[in-house]
Order: structure tokens, then sequence, then C-alpha cells
């Protein structure tokens, strides 16, 4: 690291057409702050970029369907992204926008660049058009059958059913988005950036010359470039985005990929005037924090950009994330299957740092990973509070109570003692090698330790029975803790940010530098503040909440996606006519022993009071049923059910989950009215 003077950190800018999840943070924006944290702390000079990424079709569309601009939908989330970042605490020195005057200025000119001095082909090729709406269709605008799993609403870029990712002409049946009529293939021209030209210096600098990125990140660079790279369009013809500097384009806009890396340039020029020592300047180390889904991009497609362009930095690392599911499953926005980040925040309010802190625990750094609410909760309460919060608050309330608050002095070191000292510089070089190798589970694991040693130190030494007989040991013992506790709220900054201010308010301390820690930092006399708890438990009815929430979004989600069954062959009216349907009304009702789903009935009918035995005990308990008005077919041939017998059939529909509910009139009318 020493090689460098300053460090430019930046995070994949989120797509402004939804708000942010807890994916979002655990792959990205947490494990960015938490090294921009760290480098603060240690005195370097950092920028910290993000910001909103507002163009890309999936944006137009929402728009299209909420009948609003496009600007409406961005300035819409940009505002509710930028809250929940800064409500976890995620510290940018800037959230800029992709939609910003300076932004579009810069992508501009960054395109003319490349295209004045020849770095683009030109190549025109057949696109859908929709003659109606009078443009070309993005691929997402054009829907049909999926030719590998047949699934009918495909989208030209990808099947979402089967996860496969398609060219616009593979669908089957496409029929254009925005009016549903056939689209027309039509020439159109666009301009390249001929990515095999840059493909033997990649490989030079990436396989060669950056062996230590991470493995996944590697492996996926290497497994594109030995592929071979194609010439990639850096143009669409959309109506959102930056235009196409050139006479010739009218009505085209600057590819989003090609313009949304370009917004960390730009939001850094928005940021300081003195932006080019960032991006020009060998001497700054430039890191990307990014999702696997994002790797190609900012490995090879930006780093070519920027070689073509002449004059900028290329970055130093890319340590990409896998993937975090929810609850056993792929997040997804269209399927509400997510933790929103607005939403935690209201349901655990001020509990920033528990999610922050379960999210690097359980960070997908190698593998894709699950977050859990069980697991969320286990993580809060047997380590936050059992284990951070527990050697916290016996550290101060024994102070408070034995020596009113005022650090103790130290007197003679036992070997034990030294023992426990010589461990923290060892953790705190752990927790650092760690986060410069950017694996920022094992140094939250580290910290843990730190306060694991001070819980160990506490039931091994025992302050609580020693006071009635040797004092001075236990100001001993109760300073060395109090260090324990003001090293914690240092190394734990990074990752707990708020709780690191907490307990720095608990012990009356200010930040204290990274360098000092290990040292006596909280001296003898000092007046430590009023002690509280850093942590509370988080009880079950609170977690099943959460649970019950993700069953009904599950339960949505299977209903919209249920097929119903085939419709059956016509039959004469006369063949209707022949069931005799009435209104009846149930008077009694009974479980049928030993079984599970029958429930024997006692209908007035109207024109008699009969016995049904009817499916329904799994959905209906039989107070419920009695005095219900329901559908019965009367002239059902009688049949022996469990030895009763069944004189009709109740109407139900099933739902797409198996489950029934009654067929019934929408009002009250006289048992035995027919229904026809
Ligand atoms: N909006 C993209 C996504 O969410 C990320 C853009 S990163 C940038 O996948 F580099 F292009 F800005
Ligand atoms: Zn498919």
């Amino acid at each position: 690291m020493t090689k460098f003077k300053r460090n430019l950190i930046t995070t994949a800018l989120p797509y402004a057409n939804g708000p942010v999840h807890i994916g979002h943070l655990a792959g990205v924006y947490v494990p960015a702050d938490i090294y921009v944290r760290y480098l603060r702390q240690k005195g370097e000079e950092v920028v910290f970029i993000g910001g909103s990424d507002e163009h890309g079709v999936p944006i137009t569309i929402k728009a299209q369907k909420e009948g609003v601009t496009p600007q409406d939908i961005v300035d819409r989330y940009h505002r509710i992204i930028k809250d929940s970042f800064e409500e976890f605490g995620i510290s940018f020195d800037i959230y800029s926008r992709t939609s910003s005057r300076t932004h579009h200025e810069l992508s501009s000119a960054f395109f003319k660049k490349l295209y004045d001095e020849g770095k683009f082909i030109e190549k025109t090729s057949m696109q859908f058009y929709d003659e109606q709406a009078g443009q070309f269709l993005a691929d997402r605008y054009i829907v049909g059958k999926c030719p590998h799993c047949g699934n009918e609403r495909a989208y030209g870029d990808q099947c979402e059913a089967c996860g496969t990712s398609l060219n616009a002409t593979d669908l089957i049946d496409p029929v254009s988005a925005i009016t549903g009529n056939k689209p027309e293939l039509k020439e159109t021209k666009h301009w390249y950036l001929p990515l095999d030209k840059y493909e033997s210096w990649l490989k030079e600098w990436i396989l060669e010359e950056h062996k230590e990125w991470k493995p996944n990140v590697y492996g996926q660079c290497k497994s594109w470039l030995d592929n071979g790279l194609q010439p990639r369009a850096v143009t669409r013809d959309l109506d959102w985005g930056v235009p196409v500097p050139l006479e010739e384009a009218k009505g085209k806009v600057l590819y989003v990929w090609f313009d949304a890396p370009i917004g960390y340039i730009s939001a850094t020029k928005v940021l300081t005037p003195e932006w080019e020592k960032y991006w020009k300047d060998p001497e700054t180390r430039m890191i990307h924090f990014i999702g696997k889904d994002n790797i190609v991009f900012h490995c090879i497609i930006f780093p070519a950009m920027l070689k073509a362009e002449g004059s900028y930095i290329l970055p130093d690392n890319v340590p990409a994330n896998e993937f975090l599911n929810l609850e056993g499953d792929k997040i997804s926005t269209s399927r509400n299957w997510a933790v929103w980040l607005h939403e935690y925040l209201r349901d655990f309010e001020g509990k920033q740092d528990v999610l922050r802190y379960v999210l690097t625990a359980n960070a997908p750094e190698t593998k894709d990973n699950d977050f859990t609410w069980k697991d969320f909760q286990a993580r809060n309460n047997n380590e936050l509070v059992a284990i951070y919060g527990n050697f916290i608050n016996r550290a101060l309330v024994l102070t408070q109570k034995y020596f009113g608050g005022i650090v103790p002095e130290r007197g003679e070191l036992t070997d034990y003692d030294r023992e426990v000292l010589a461990e923290i510089p060892q953790i705190i070089e752990k927790v650092e090698k760690n986060l410069d190798s950017f694996h920022f589970r094992d140094a939250l694991k580290e910290c843990m330790n730190l306060a694991r040693l001070g819980n160990k130190y506490l039931a091994d030494t025992e302050p609580w029975k020693l006071i009635k007989t040797d004092e001075g040991r236990v100001k001993t013992i109760l300073n060395i803790c109090l260090q324990l506790a003001a090293d914690l709220s240092t190394l734990t900054e990074p990752f707990i940010p708020f709780s690191a201010v907490k307990l720095r308010g608990f012990l009356n301390i200010e930040p204290v530098k990274w360098e000092r820690m290990g040292d006596e930092v909280v001296s003898a006399g000092h007046q430590l503040g009023v002690p509280g708890l850093l942590f509370g438990k988080i009880e079950d009815e609170e977690i099943q909440k959460q649970v019950d929430k993700l069953l009904a979004t599950k339960k949505e989600n299977e209903m919209a996606n249920a097929q119903v069954s085939a419709a059956k062959p016509n039959i004469a009216f006369d063949d209707f006519a022949k069931m005799d349907i009435r209104a009846g009304k149930i008077v009694a009702a009974e479980k049928v022993a030993k079984t599970k789903k029958l429930m024997k009935l006692t209908v007035d009918t109207g024109i008699d009071v009969r016995t049904v035995v009817s499916g329904i005990a799994e959905y209906y308990a039989p107070e419920e049923v009695v005095g219900q008005q329901v559908s019965i077919l009367v002239n059902l041939e009688p049949k022996l059910l469990k030895g009763i017998e069944s004189q009709g059939m109740i109407l139900m529909a099933e739902n797409a989950d198996g489950s029934l509910a009654f067929v019934r009139p929408d009002k009250e009318v006289k048992a035995g009215s027919e229904i026809r």
C-alpha cells in the first residue's frame, strides 16, 4: 500500500429504479464502507464515491408502466436509496447521480474523444423496430417464448424463468412490449468498442499483473479472456440516456454500461475541483467494490475504455462479492423477495449495526450465502449481546460499582495479565491483515475474539469475588478491561460505527487513533460516562413477524404463477340443466373422526335437511361454517364415505395453493333458491 499516496474507492452505482435491499449492502456497500473507515482511521487519504445509475431500459419501462417520466422515477428512487445509505452509515464523500449535468458533459466528452481518435468501429445491424410506436425496441422491450424452457414471457435479453441470456432474435413469436405488435427488423447504425484489440493487453494486465485478485474475480476474467473478446456496442436506440454527441446519431444515446462507470469520474468531479489528481495520478490507488454480475464491466470493459481514453488510471483491485440469498431463494425485486433497507429501518429502529454486523459475518465473499432471520437473531443474541455487549457492560458496571466510574490505577501485572495484554496487538494485526486483503468476515471474527478475550479474562479473574480481599488486584483487572473496551471501540468502528460511538460515550473518550490501540488509552483517574446497553436482545416475536411477511410474499408469488387447468370440452345445455344446484345453509358441522380432510355437514337445502360429507376440514373449523350459506348440488347420487351417507355435494373453488373456498350467493337468499 506504500507506493500509493491516496485511495479512490468506488461502489457500484445502483439502478435508480427501486429501493436497495440487504443484498446490495452485503455485497458492496458495507464492505466498501468498512474498508474506507479503516483507511481513514489509519490516516490515509481517501475519497469514497457512490451514486445512482439513472439510465437504462428498466427505468424507462417502469416510467411507462406508471405513466410518469423516467426523470420522475429516478428522482424518487435516488432519494430513497441515498437516504437508506445515509441511515446505514455508508460514509460516502459524495453520493451523486448520472442524470447530473456534469455527468452528461463528461461522459459525452469521453465518447467524443474516443470517436475523434478513431477508437470506435461503426456497424449497421438489424434491430427490432415497432412501427406503431415509431421506435427501435431495446431487448427488454421485446417479449416472446423462450426457446429453452417455453416460458411465454421471456425478455429479449433474458428468460427469467430459466435464467438463460438470450438475443431478441432467439425468441419465438416476439412481440413489442409497448404496443403488443409484431416488430419488424430494421437497419440501424451503432458505435462499437473493439474489445478484441485490447485482448492481449488485458490478458497481460489482469492474468499476469493482477494474480492477487480474488479467485472469483480472476477466474471470471480468465474465462472471458479465454473465450475471446468481441466488439461491444456502446450506443443504443433509445431516448433516455446521454445523447450520442454526433450529428448523425439523432435519437441515440450512450449505452448505460458506457456512461455509468464514467459516473465514478463525474461524481468525483462534482465533489472536488481537484478530481483529476484522483483519476490521473498513478499514485492514486483505485478500488472498485461491486457484485459478481458487474465483474466483466469493471475488469474488462471499463478498463478498456480508460485505456482507450489514455489519461486515466486503472483499478488496482476489484474485490467483487458473490450474491446473498434470502431464506434459500435468490433475492428478486420483481418477486418482492428481499429485505428492503427502508423497511428494516422501520421495523428495527436504531439497529443498523446489527444488520451491518450480520451481513459482514455472513458476507458472500467466496460463494453465495444465505440470509435467514433465525441466523440474524442468533448472531445478535449470541454474539453481539452475549459476547460483545456483555463484556462491555460488565467492565463498565463493575467500575461504576466499585470505583464510582473512575478508571482505577493499574498495579503490578501478573503473568496472566501480560499474556492477555500481549494478545491485543496480535489480534489487531490479524484484523489488519484481513482488512488489507478484503477478508471482512475474518476481520470481524478477530474483532469478536478481542471481546471474547475480555470475557474470558473477567471470568478467569473473577473481580467480583476478589473485591472483598484484594482491591488492588481488582483495580488492575478493571483497568485492563477498560483498555480492552477502548480498543474495541476503535477496532470495531469500521464494522459497527454507531455502536463504536455509543461505546465511546459510555467510556467518555474521543476517537482513538488506530496506531494507539494497545496503549493505555484510558488513563487512571478518568471519569467514565454513564453506562448503558450496547445491544438489545431480539425476541422471537419480532423474528416471526419477518418470517411471516416473507411467507405471505411467497404465497402471493405462488398464486401469481400458478397455472390454471386446461378448459374441458363443451357440453350441451341440457347436460348442464340436469344439475340441481340450490342455495343451502349449514346448520351443524363436525369433523369425521380419524380423517384429516372430511367434515360431516348438516345442510338445510330448503327442500329438506340432509347430511353431506365434504373435504373441507383442513381449511375450515366446524364452528366457523355453521350458519354459512353454501351452494349444494342436491341431485347427486348418494355415496357412502367413512360409513356416512353423503347426500349431495357442496360447491367449492380450489385456490392455486390447493386450499378451498365456499362458492355462495353474494347476498343471502332463501334456502332452496335454484342456482343456474
Ligand atoms: N447499475 C449497475 C447495477 O446495478 C451497476 C453500475 S456500476 C457502474 O448492476 F460502474 F456502472 F456505475
Ligand atoms: Zn427460459
